[in-house]
């Protein structure tokens, strides 16, 4: 095996070509359309983006370089002139999609409203001038906190329209991270809302902004949206209300011709060690990935109710609700809620009410709507769904397959898409009309990206082999820097795996293996790899053979000490509904493991836990589970967990 390589375990042999109806209509509606697509791009990717971004986007002026590229710093299309809302917006509105839904938004208590290109114009255009008038010129920095509500977008567009570059900090953010991203972002202006609307109560946004702006001198104004009646302090001369600068402001803002790498946003991540990581993402680029690969996976069409899951505060809410979508005239449904206990169907019932065609979410909700059990969608109407798509993490097989039937009634297909914040939009995807897919696959590369699976010295591992998942040429949605820290955007991404013979690899941290039709199997973050005797394993696969047997709902497994093999399989294991822990499941679920993957994957220990720790993006956090798992106490960063009380839940029961 080559050196620093994965094993890898997981045999999964059920495939599904593109059903012929879906195919006939697609906008790449066979696999060798893909091909010469993607040969293309390959025999010229420079000709290629060119050609791209002359077609799909409006410029103000026309670029004079399309890439330049000094290791690793890319810059696209150098001298041209274009702006992201004008892009979004403005260009839509001389068609007949003016009077188009863009926005249809549902907020958890139920109330709705609908906005259409027109609408959300104007609306832009009146926050723009709002900005003016606070002060915000082209290059202030703009924080955002808000719930999921139109505001939210409307922010974001503002901003572009601008030239201001926004960071959006996700509304479950708690004061202190809030506080460390505005800082390092030096924002200038806070958005944010009296409070919103998270499983059934009201989240005080604006509390925990007052308590985050004590410590972040460069915020000189504040704007309060009125969402949830929520009584809040109005610090004079700092805050005001957002309905009430907006109704005197003018509905027309022209948009500024912003240079094709000036920044459009900066978003935090969190890396698992150190503070989090300002991802900077510029103009054209950004704008041209996001467009582009909106139409390449999601395969969207002007009548199609497209429904993405994620919340706004994560990557995946930029480019699949706000850019991508928005940038090619479509229909948008945006929800503010999240299904809980009181209504577990609730995003059942959104597909059905407003006839959602393409429904995007992740793996952690699948497990969880499978754990809920198949009766809440088979209430529902969900015939209008053509195609699904995930994010987020591996999926494992059984809940791609339970997401297959349940959710797609057995005809849609799923895309599977494999990107991160740092990338802007999707690398590695099936194309629904083009490509057959592997429950548990993200199939292929999409046009103008050329990933490669290779050890530690940057060879190519073999057929089969696990490895580390790469990128090796620039594309336009790449990140550009690290906020303020180009010397850690060299260090994280680029330094991994050392440049050879002039090829550089961009690295971000996953296993990954190619199979012998060249599709992509993610494995999961390498950080997580377990060392059992001598055999390096990837969590997802063994995950995925614990979630195979039917007693189990979601699994994590983490490598413990071990003095005889380094490291031995520990799986934290939720059962599925009514299903009760004892001795023998124990057996039966290594038993399974075995059977499924082969005895070097078999857990030498299993524990029923009653909930995981994830992140608020809903990954789970393995780092804990390996302290817990070795004894020791937890440590690190736990700002960005989802709920801390898990893991007090986890000390006593596990
Ligand atoms: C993981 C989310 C397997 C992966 C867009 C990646 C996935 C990290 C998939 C980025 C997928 C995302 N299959 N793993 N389809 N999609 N990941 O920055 O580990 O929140 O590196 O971006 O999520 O997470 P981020």
């Amino acid at each position: 095996m080559s050196e620093g390589a994965i094993e890898s375990v997981l045999q999964e042999k059920r495939w599904f070509a593109p059903p012929p109806t879906f195919a006939a209509k697609a906008r790449i509606g066979s696999y060798e359309a893909y091909r010469a697509l993607y040969d293309r791009s390959r025999e010229d990717p420079i000709a290629f983006w060119e050609e791209q971004a002359a077609q799909e986007l409006a410029w103000f002026e026309r670029w004079h370089t399309v890439l330049d590229w000094q290791p690793p710093q890319a810059k696209w299309f150098e001298g041209g002139r274009l702006n992201v809302s004008h892009n979004c917006l403005d260009r839509h509105l001389g068609t007949w999609r003016r009077n188009k839904a863009a926005i249809v938004w549902e907020g958890e208590p139920g109330d709705s409203r609908t906005l259409t290109y027109g609408q959300l114009h104007r609306e832009v255009c009146q926050m723009a001038n709002v900005l003016k008038q606070l002060g915000v010129q082209k290059g202030d920095v703009v924080g955002i906190y808000l719930p999921m509500i139109p505001e939210a977008a409307i922010a974001m567009l503002a901003c572009a329209r601008l030239g201001a570059p926004h960071s959006v900090v996700f509304g479950g953010f708690s004061a202190e991270a809030l506080r460390d991203r505005l800082n390092d972002a030096q924002a200038k202006v806070l958005i944010t809302a009296d409070g919103g609307w998270r499983k059934d109560a009201v989240v005080p946004l604006k509390d925990q902004a007052d308590k985050a702006l004590a410590g972040v001198p460069s915020v000189q104004h504040v704007l309060v949206v009125r969402r949830a009646a929520q009584p809040v302090t109005m610090v004079p001369g700092r805050d005001s209300w957002w309905h009430d600068l907006q109704a005197g402001a003018a509905g027309q803002c022209p948009a500024e011709p912003c240079a094709s790498e000036d920044v459009l946003f900066v978003l935090y991540t969190s890396g698992s060690t150190g503070k989090p990581k300002g991802v900077v993402h510029t103009t054209a680029g950004y704008n041209l990935y996001a467009h582009m690969t909106t139409q390449w996976v999601f395969d969207l069409r002007d009548e199609d109710v497209y429904w993405c899951t994620a919340d706004v505060g994560w990557i995946t809410g930029h480019s699949y609700i706000v850019y991508g979508p928005l940038s090619n005239g479509a229909t948008v449904v945006m929800y503010e809620g999240a299904p809980r206990p009181t209504n577990p169907g609730c995003f059942w019932d959104i597909i059905e009410k407003y006839g959602v065609t393409i429904f995007y979410t992740a793996p952690t909700a699948i497990r969880a709507f499978l754990k809920a059990g198949e009766h809440f969608p088979r209430a529902r109407d969900l015939s209008s769904l053509r195609l699904l798509g995930t994010v987020g993490e591996p999926i494992n097989p059984e809940a791609w397959m339970w997401y297959h039937h349940v959710i797609g009634g057995g005809r849609c297909p799923i895309v599977d898409t494999w990107w991160q914040t740092e990338t802007g939009g999707i690398l590695i995807s099936a194309l629904p009309g083009a490509i057959a897919t592997k429950p548990g696959s993200a199939a292929l590369p999409l046009p103008g990206i050329f990933p490669q699976v290779v050890d530690l010295n940057g060879h190519p591992v073999g057929v089969n082999e696990g490895g580390y998942l790469t990128v090796t040429h620039p594309w336009p949605g790449m990140m550009r820097t690290v906020f303020g820290d180009p010397e850690r955007f060299r260090r994280s991404y680029w330094e991994h795996i050392p440049p050879c013979d002039g090829q550089y690899f961009y690295f971000a941290g996953d296993g990954a293996r190619q199979d012998e039709d060249g599709y992509f199997w993610v494995m999961g973050r390498v950080d997580d790899v377990i060392n059992a005797a001598g055999h390096r394993l990837g969590t997802m696969e063994i995950e995925s053979a614990l979630v195979s047997h039917p007693a189990v709902a979601e699994a994590a497994v983490v490598g413990k000490p071990d003095p005889l093999k380094g490291e031995d399989i520990c799986a934290f294991v939720i059962l599925a509904e009514g299903q009760t822990p004892n001795e023998a499941l124990v057996q039966a679920l290594k038993d399974h493991v075995v059977q499924e993957i082969g005895a070097i994957a078999r857990p030498g220990d299993i524990r029923f836990a009653p909930a995981l720790p994830k992140t608020r993006s809903g990954k789970i956090v393995r780092r804990l589970l390996r302290a817990l798992a070795a004894g020791s106490d937890f440590s690190g960063d736990l700002s960005t967990l989802e709920d801390r009380s898990v893991l007090d839940r986890l000390r006593e029961e596990v």
